[in-house]
């Protein structure tokens, strides 16, 4: 976001943003930014308000609750904060870390105990005893910013390696339960998603034309926040249980002890663990971790180890963020080096043109690598890859392995030679072909074709999301499924669906059809605002898209509009009328609209009147109107360009007044104000503005 930008079109942009990032994390799951970007974006927009009140609206983002979160889950404050831990790369560090631990522990015993560090996302669980004796699952919530967790209850129920009961027989026998004198019970523990699942889930996000999802962490979060628990449901998940909350105190007779009592719980224990004493003996286990890495059916990114005893855990205590009796080993990034084949150009579900390295096939960390992501132009520049180019490859947790530098040439078998020219993107959409976007100054490309098929399934999604058209009942299944079938290849196609087209569709049945059939139909008359919304025009969020609306009041004013007679629109900065501008020059796109509009979407608006008459004038209403109430007699004077104030001063030039008018009068009176009433002032709102207005 520059700075030169206006206040006005600042907001307007970062609302859009942010509605748009919304919408990709609950209604897509499929978040482009990290949290912490997106907690950047709404800071940005928070400041703004503040500086600049008079933009703050109601709808805003920031005057959501909690902001993202808020959507789908309620946030809840966790019972004691759900800490992280500090790192340790190498052996020096970890011999650093005991050392300390031993200085701090004085004469307690310090035994280790090395645990696996599943790369998830941590998850409490809160279990209460009923008078029955059994424990029942009450509640699940992610670790949130570790002070507040967001409730996913419901989602956590459909898993099955958490028990929804823990019955009063098992509690009894782990030993370190007695049912008698224990309410509430507190575990801890990574949601993993198990390699297999990721891979055959992601191969059909794939095939039905979707982003994969970049790791099974991002799918594991992504799936365990859907509003949806049947998603929850299909897409396996496991849980490992590593901690305990007993009457607020954690893990209450060490770590050991904690964990053979989870497993009697009926929890799943991860089985890689063991107890040592050195530092020396910690390394040989983090070493053979390392080497089975590849072979345990699910990601790690390190081992965590923990000193067993309870007593000396709480000599040791805690920093700000982290327990001092643990550390997590963190494995270095998995490397290989390679030559770049070709830089190809994918096109993204919003349109984005990312390039791609093409490998010559490397084997690192036991996986063969054919292509290494280069997320933007920038990146490529930064990193001075070109075809030809010899690189050092990662492979972190992600799908797609990343490059880390350009490495020079081998003297021998150097392969391909390398290009001449560097890389440059594409000005066409290399899917569609229509003439690629790029604003100046931005980092990315876009094609804005609506129709790309490379864009499809997030157009249609958009355009019939809750907010946009509100087409009810057209989910993502059901969008892949008419993609698929060739039954749509356009927005514009949804308005041709017939029943029988449907019915021929995997669980789809009569009612459904019927039903999804009324809710197209219902959203012909949706309006232009949200036509103009749902084409996805980048940048033009709900606002903006009222705003043009409400200007231009027919799709074709729009599309005809110029650049500058865009930029006259309140609101509208230069950015966003270019968007537009570019938007409606594109072919495709006006042959859309004309389609929607022959398809009898209403594409008219209620133009605003643009009145001038009462500009430049101050109105004081006092008294009851006979037929107009004093809001709407306020709404008319503003809407024809007049002030209204709340107080008789010398500024005022006319006061309404009407029955039962009260001191505000007699103030109208002594500084010989022209007092008039409701017919004379629907007189004048009807008059001819001044001639050097009009
Ligand atoms: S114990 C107070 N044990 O790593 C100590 N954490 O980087 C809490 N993790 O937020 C954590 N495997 O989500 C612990 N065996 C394990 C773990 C583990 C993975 C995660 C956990 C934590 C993060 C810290």
């Amino acid at each position: 976001m520059s700075a030169h930008q206006d206040p006005f079109t600042q907001v307007a942009e970062l609302t859009t943003q942010l509605r748009h990032h919304e919408y990709l994390y609950y209604g897509m799951d499929a978040p482009e930014i990290t949290d912490a970007q997106y907690d950047a974006l709404m800071n940005e927009l928070k400041a703004l308000e503040a500086a600049h009140p008079e933009l703050l609206s109601p709808d805003s983002p920031t005057q959501r609750v909690g902001g993202r979160p808020a959507e789908g889950f309620q946030k809840v404050p966790h019972s004691r904060p759900m800490l992280s831990l500090d790192n340790a790369y190498n052996a020096e560090e970890l011999a650093d870390w005991d050392r300390r631990v031993h200085e701090l522990a004085g004469n307690l015993p310090v035994k280790y105990i090395a645990e696996l560090k599943l790369d998830g996302l941590s998850l409490a669980l809160h279990y209460e005893i009923g008078t029955d004796g059994n424990a029942r699952l009450v509640r699940g919530l992610t670790r949130g910013d570790g002070s507040i967790g967001e409730d996913v209850t419901s989602n956590v129920r459909t898993m099955k390696s958490i028990p929804l009961t823990i019955p009063a027989a098992r509690l009894k026998k782990s030993g370190l339960i007695d049912q008698h004198d224990q309410h509430a019970i507190e575990i801890r523990g990574e949601i993993v998603m198990p390699l297999a699942t990721f891979k055959k889930a992601n191969a059909e996000r794939e095939a039905a034309g979707l982003a994969p999802a970049a790791n099974p962490r991002n799918f594991a979060a992504g799936t365990i926040r859907t509003l949806d628990p049947n998603i929850v449901a299909q897409r396996r998940l496991d849980f490992y249980a590593y901690f305990l909350i007993l009457n607020g105190e954690y893990n209450p007779a060490g770590q050991h002890a904690t964990l053979e009592t989870l497993t009697a719980l009926g929890f799943r224990v991860n089985p890689h663990r063991d107890t040592f004493s050195t530092p020396e003996q910690l390394m040989t286990f983090i070493d053979k971790a390392e080497a089975e890495r590849e072979t345990l059916g699910y990601e790690i990114d390190g081992v965590v180890i923990k000193v067993d005893s309870q007593t000396t855990q709480l000599r040791l205590g805690y920093t700000g963020r982290a327990p001092r009796w643990a550390i997590a080993y963190k494995y270095t990034a998995r490397a290989g080096i390679t030559q770049v084949l070709e830089i190809q150009v994918t096109v993204g579900r919003t349109g984005k043109l990312t390039p791609l390295a093409v490998l010559k096939p490397v084997s690192i960390g036991g996986t063969t690598v054919v292509r290494a992501g280069l997320f933007n132009a920038d990146e490529v520049a930064r990193l001075g890859v070109r075809t030809g180019s010899w690189v050092k490859v990662e492979r972190g947790g992600d799908v797609i392995p990343k490059i880390a530098e350009v490495v020079p040439r081998p003297e021998t078998d150097a392969g391909i030679p390398e290009a001449a020219e560097p890389f440059q993107m594409p000005d066409h959409c290399p899917v569609c072909g229509t003439l690629a976007e790029h604003t100046e100054g931005e980092v990315d490309t876009y094609c804005i074709n609506i129709d790309c098929p490379a864009r499809l399934v997030q157009s249609l999604l958009y355009f019939s999301h809750r907010g946009v058209m509100n087409i009810e009942g057209l989910g993502e299944a059901l969008v892949v499924q008419l993609l698929n079938s060739g039954l749509v290849k356009s927005i514009a196609d949804l308005y041709t669906l017939t029943e029988e087209q449907l019915l021929t569709l995997e669980r789809v049945g009569k009612k459904s059809a019927e039903s999804l059939l009324t809710q197209i139909e219902k959203s012909k008359d949706a309006g232009l605002a949200r036509v103009l919304m749902g084409l996805g025009i980048p940048f033009v969020g709900e606002r903006t898209a009222e705003l043009l609306a409400a200007e231009f009041g027919t799709v074709q004013a729009v599309e005809n509009a110029s650049q500058e007679d865009l930029e006259k629109v309140q609101e509208v900065g230069p950015k966003v009328a270019a968007s537009v501008h570019d938007f409606f020059q594109n072919e495709p796109n006006r042959a859309l609209v004309t389609r929607l509009a022959e398809l009898g979407l209403k594409l008219t608006a209620e133009k605003k009147q643009r009145t001038t008459q009462l500009e430049g004038l101050t109105f004081v209403l006092t008294g009851t109107f006979p037929t107009l109430s004093r809001e709407e007699a306020k709404e008319k004077i503003e809407s024809a360009g007049g002030k209204v104030s709340g107080s008789v001063s010398k500024k005022t030039n006319y006061v309404v007044a009407g029955e039962e008018a009260g001191s505000k009068l007699t103030k109208a009176q002594e500084l010989k104000i022209e007092i008039i009433d409701e017919p004379k002032l629907l007189e004048l709102l009807t008059q001819k503005p001044p001639a050097h207005l009009s």
